[in-house]
């Protein structure tokens, strides 16, 4: 039997946090047994705001050993960058020629970026169509991602539906995955709004790549609420809360084990005990990454692989979609 697709995407920053971690990716990495698994470097979605050319071109390389790294495996999964794949903004403009102005205007993740850029341009506003457009090529099943991919998982969804009503069944609708626990990781300097890399200070996030030491120092540092329990509660707590989220996702225990573990014990004891389990999870994926840069060909030759085979089964879809609205 055929195995359910899976298709998600990260944006090539810099920077890839343990939000992206423990929200989507290692979500991507245990899906590996029972779906068919395509991950996508959005290098479409990163031009949306300006991109220093040879750092976007390092960016794309970088995240696609970070991946690797991270547990995706190439001969098993699909890993592509999104422009090798022309299908991905043919699509796109056929799905912009159905998509209602208002239905984008009401995005949050467009105001929030809009409101961090002098200049917004057509490209910002019409992302999340082009990320419709990702998911809908491949007759995706499952697209795990974090909370703030909702809303875009939405209009994909609200978009398949759409076009299939007018023109036939062409595509599947596809069902986001979104962890409770994990799907929103706060940042550490500011409880309250998500960890992003976009943040004004590396202080809001742990980075894959960041050196224990870096870890230690961020995690010491990181905000914590009044009074002195380490205990959960999302409204009194935030910041604790997230830690223990944290710290149940990296250890694998449950937060409620977790809080008994540090009863009548201070803060800082329960943060040096995170810092060191953060670390030895990431330790071995900092190893393995290293490994992966001293060899740039064969991380070129996965990708090519990858946009071989994303290009077939996106090219299939693209045309049924072009047959079914009338091109000739
Ligand atoms: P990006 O690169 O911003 O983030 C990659 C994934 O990480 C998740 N994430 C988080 N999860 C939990 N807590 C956080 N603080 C946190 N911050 C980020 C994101 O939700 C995402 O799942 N538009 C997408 C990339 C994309 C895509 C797609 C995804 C392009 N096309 C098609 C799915 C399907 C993005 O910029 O993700």
């Amino acid at each position: 039997m055929q195995k359910p697709i899976l298709l998600s995407g990260v944006a090539p920053s810099g920077v890839m946090h343990i939000g992206n971690y423990l929200g989507a990716i290692s979500q991507w990495v245990a899906m590996q047994e029972t779906h068919s698994v395509s991950v996508m470097i959005a290098d479409l979605h990163a031009i949306t705001v300006p991109q220093e050319p040879a750092a976007l071109r390092e960016n794309t390389l970088r995240m696609a050993r970070l991946l690797i790294a991270c547990g995706i495996n190439p001969e098993q999964s699909i890993l592509f960058v999104q422009s090798h794949v022309p299908a991905h903004a043919e699509l796109a403009w056929i799905l912009n020629t159905m998509t209602p102005l208002g239905e984008l205007e009401r995005m949050t993740q467009f105001k929030d970026k809009r409101d961090r850029q002098s200049d917004t341009y057509a490209g910002l506003f019409n992302y999340p169509v082009l990320m419709a457009a990702d998911i809908l090529l491949y007759q995706t099943d499952a697209v795990p991602v974090g909370e703030d991919q909702k809303q875009h998982i939405e209009l994909a969804r609200s978009l398949a539906k759409r076009f299939n009503n007018r023109f036939g069944e062409t595509f599947k609708i596809p069902e986001g995955i979104i962890l409770k626990d994990t799907g929103r990781i706060m940042g550490l300097d500011d409880p309250i709004k998500k960890m992003s890399k976009s943040a004004a200070s590396a202080n809001n996030y742990i980075a894959l790549l960041d050196e224990p030491d870096e870890i230690r120092r961020k995690i010491k540092i990181a905000v914590t609420d009044s009074g002195a329990d380490v205990a959960y509660d999302e409204e009194q707590k935030p910041a604790i809360s997230n830690l223990l989220r944290i710290f149940s996702a990296f250890s694998g225990s449950p937060v409620a084990d977790i809080e008994n573990r540090y009863r009548g014990k201070t803060y800082s004891t329960f943060k040096d005990d995170l810092a060191e389990c953060v670390i030895e999870k990431l330790t071995p994926l900092r190893a393995r990454y290293r490994e992966l840069s001293a060899d740039k060909e064969s991380v070129l030759a996965i990708l090519r692989a990858g946009a071989a085979r994303a290009r077939a089964s996106a090219e299939k879809t693209l045309r049924t979609a072009q047959e079914k609205i009338g091109f000739l």
